[in-house]
């Protein structure tokens, strides 16, 4: 169940998605005390941001000692600031650098970056080549999505190439940045990936809701890993149940309404003292709702 991502070594192979706006430190913490998590991500990372220091991209990559292994996820479309802004990342306590090419957010693909880099090619090449040179000692990766749409798929051959720049492992979501959440991920399309590249692992993402989601992932694709997104937000302890089945076959009970209770108490103390009392209460009126799938019988 190890992974191997470049010259690190992860305990697991359950790998915890980046969420723009949700996956931040308070609930990493919470993700990783719940257990499972091999690696976890920042929200995507401005790169003309993160070099200028702003302090939105200050706060989006906040970061602490328990916060390990993190990967920082930097979106750009210019290879020197998104070197640039690995190198930041790096010396800011990234053990990851990841590079967005599957974000279908129109904010993003308007200015070439994100998904929209999945119909340039050999911009996304050079982007990653430029970003593996500049940080020769932390292992780059990159997410994508299948392609720009069904017309357009091209992630076995970027993943191929992504590989011979030195690119240390790629995450796929299984859909077309045309799709956006719509329709179901296409295990088909991952395993596409997997035969293309020659040995760097390649993570399967898209709608695990289950272990059992996650086995059949990896049985249909070959993928070494999974990373699990929507799914954990109301439940932070799904990435423990993933681990333990993958690792034995052992069905974890749900937890107990009162161990969910305390749960989303933890996550909120987090919020409190990371971020202050008023940005906790209004993260929570968005996050109470997918805790709330959970708590019935
Ligand atoms: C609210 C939200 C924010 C997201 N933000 C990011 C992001 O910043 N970077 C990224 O690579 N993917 C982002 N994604 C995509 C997820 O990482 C993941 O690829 C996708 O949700 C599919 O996995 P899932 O079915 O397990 O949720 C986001 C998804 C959601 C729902």
């Amino acid at each position: 169940m190890l992974l191997r991502i470049g010259s690190l070594t992860l305990t697991g192979n359950v790998l915890l998605a980046p969420m723009a706006g949700y996956c931040h430190l308070p609930f990493r913490l919470l993700v990783r005390k719940c257990g499972g998590a091999a690696l976890a991500f920042t929200d995507l990372l401005n790169a003309e941001g993160v070099v200028r220091e702003t302090c939105h991209t200050l706060r989006l990559a906040q970061t602490c000692a328990e916060d390990y292994p993190l990967a920082m996820q930097l979106v750009g479309a210019d290879p020197r600031r998104m070197a640039e802004a690995a190198k930041w990342a790096v010396d800011h306590g990234a053990a990851v650098v990841d590079i967005n090419m599957g974000c279908p957010a129109p904010k993003i693909v308007r200015l070439g970056q994100g998904a929209r880099l999945l119909c340039d090619t050999d911009l996304a090449v050079r982007i990653a080549a430029e970003v593996v040179r500049t940080v020769p000692h932390t292992p780059v990766t990159v997410k994508m999505r299948l392609g720009w749409d069904d017309g357009h798929i091209v992630a076995p051959e970027l993943a191929r190439r992504m590989e011979q720049e030195g690119v240390a492992a790629v995450t796929v979501h299984g859909r077309t940045a045309a799709m956006k959440f719509g329709g179901t991920c296409r295990l088909e399309g991952i395993a596409a990936v997997v035969e293309a590249v020659r040995g760097i692992p390649v993570i399967g993402n898209g709608d695990i809701r289950t272990p059992e989601d996650a086995r059949r992932m990896i049985e249909r694709t070959g993928c070494a890993g999974v990373m699990v997104g929507r799914a954990a937000l109301g439940a932070p302890w799904l990435l423990r149940h993933i681990d333990a089945f993958l690792r034995d076959g052992t069905l974890l009970p749900q937890p107990a309404l009162e161990e969910k209770c305390r749960l989303m108490r933890e996550h909120f103390e987090n919020a409190c003292r990371l971020r202050g009392e008023e940005w906790a209460v209004r993260e929570f009126r968005q996050r109470i709702t997918w805790y709330g799938k959970h708590l019935g019988p």
